[in-house]
């Protein structure tokens, strides 16, 4: 019976830690969401469309962000925070590298990313 007690609370708790991180994630799609969007702070915008997204007028120099979902978040990380890694003429600035996003915009930028089929 006691075992039983320990249990419940156990899976109670993992329940509401589940939501609790699910809440979070959501917190930091919208923070993503609003530095790729916002020109005074990541301006992503400026040269990319999203695929899904309603974006008001983006840029085209660089391509229309598609299938994100399937890169890992390292992978995302490492381009926002210094695109030269994979494409050494990139017309991309590299964020990261030059202190235009801290560690946890681009976090909440991979987030976002995250999100786009
Ligand atoms: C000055 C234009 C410019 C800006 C601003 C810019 N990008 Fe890019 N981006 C590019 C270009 C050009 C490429 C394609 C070349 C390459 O892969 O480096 C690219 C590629 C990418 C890719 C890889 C896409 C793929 O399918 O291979 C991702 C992801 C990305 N950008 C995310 C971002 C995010 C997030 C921001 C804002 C924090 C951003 N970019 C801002 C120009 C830009």
């Amino acid at each position: 019976m006691q075992r039983m007690k320990l249990f419940l609370a156990a899976s109670a708790m993992a329940g509401l830690l589940s939501v609790g991180a699910s809440a979070g994630n959501a917190d930091l799609v919208k923070q993503g969401e609003k530095i790729f969007n916002t020109k005074k702070i990541g301006n992503c915008l400026a040269c990319h469309a999203v695929n899904g997204k309603n974006i008001n007028n983006p840029g085209t120099l660089g391509p229309k962000l598609q299938g994100l979902s399937a890169w890992p978040a390292e992978a995302l990380y490492a381009k926002v925070y210094n695109p030269y890694t994979t494409n050494p003429i990139s017309a991309m600035p590299p964020f990261g590298l030059n202190g235009v996003l801290d560690d946890h915009q681009i976090k909440a930028v991979v987030a976002y990313l995250k999100t786009v089929k």
